[in-house]
């Protein structure tokens, strides 16, 4: 035999040595939730080791996230239910819980990249991603307004970066105008380019409150089935200005993920959704599966082709990669 593979394997050093994909603490991205009040870190029920945080108790948090190396944070608010209307209008409020969040989060630690995530669903009393119109459609252009101004709201608040997951037609070159037009055309738009109508989502709708009240999200988000889709919400996205593509959720749309990438340069993003998190580490903390099932896993969305992981196991894959996994 004159090829023999295992060569390659005989110790771990080697093994290091010629690994092809390497996961750093660098492309990962932390979402956090915050909910409106005080003294409140309570664990998300559907998402174990998750927590809700007022904006009172993110030093702590924040501080880990520093200490761990993490740079980014995707941020999700939470208003109250009596602040949510059918314009969704607490989204865009200076002083709402996203924009206070952002502010805090930049007192604590002005290098940390607060990402935002931009959408109606936790702040409309229906649940939808947009306005809707009196027969209960989203509209989309009407949308593409309020979207716009969320955006900017959060900038100005302090955002280095927003993440539109509406899945509206033109939000990118909506949210891009409506940046330069106020002064900040120096902030990047991390676009929700391939989202999926997922089941995945499940446990962030608990955690965020955010399911729609009737019907569901298939007449925005995109059908599991269609992957030539995937590719011309991207190529729409890149027109449209976007700085960063997403694939959302990751580890069904591995195949995704690759042709999104093979096809475009920007860089790419993943969202290893709740769902994803619920089911491993459901199997880790019942000892069905190793940890190591978290890192494997990971490691397949990043050989995929994602440059960039948005994961809820961030904190746990941090302290892998310093024991050196
Ligand atoms: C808001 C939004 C959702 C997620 C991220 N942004 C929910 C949805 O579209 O219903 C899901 C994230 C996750 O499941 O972890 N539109």
């Amino acid at each position: 035999m004159l090829r023999r593979p295992r060569r390659l394997r005989a110790n771990r050093a080697i093994r290091n040595l010629v690994r092809e994909t390497k996961l750093n603490v660098e492309d990962l991205i932390y979402p956090l939730f915050i909910v409106e009040g005080e003294n409140i870190k309570s664990e998300i029920s559907s998402l174990p080791d998750v927590y809700h945080f007022s904006v009172d108790m993110l030093e702590d948090e924040i501080k880990e996230l520093v200490e761990l190396g993490i740079e980014h944070v995707l941020l999700f608010g939470i208003p109250h239910d009596h602040e949510k209307d059918p314009f969704g209008s607490e989204g865009y409020n200076d002083n709402g819980i996203v924009q206070r969040a952002i502010r805090k989060i930049k007192e604590i630690d002005s290098n940390m990249n607060v990402i935002t995530d931009v959408c109606m669903c936790e702040y409309t009393n229906h649940g939808h991603c947009g306005i809707l119109t009196e027969s209960g459609y989203v509209d989309n252009d009407k949308t593409l307004e309020y979207l716009a101004k969320i955006a900017v709201s959060h900038v100005k608040a302090g955002a280095d970066m927003v993440a539109p997951s509406d899945m509206m037609d033109g939000r990118i070159k909506a949210m891009r105008e409506a940046l330069d037009s106020e002064g900040f055309e120096h902030i990047a738009i991390m676009s929700y380019s391939v989202k999926y109508a997922s089941t995945f989502y499940g446990p962030f709708r608990e955690a965020a409150n955010s399911a729609p009240s009737f019907g569901d999200r298939k007449t925005y988000q995109m059908d599991p089935a269609n992957s030539d889709e995937a590719l011309i919400e991207s190529e729409l996205d890149i027109l449209e200005g976007a700085d960063i593509l997403m694939v959302k959720p990751a580890l069904s749309y591995l195949d995704v993920i690759r042709r999104v990438k093979d096809n475009y340069d920007l860089p790419l993003a993943a969202y290893s959704v709740s769902g994803e998190y619920a089911m491993l580490k459901s199997a880790v903390k019942n000892g069905i599966l190793s940890e190591g099932a978290i890192y494997e896993s990971t490691m397949s969305i990043k050989r995929a082709g994602a440059d960039i992981i948005i994961t809820y196991f961030a904190k746990d894959l941090a302290k892998m990669l310093k024991n050196n996994m």
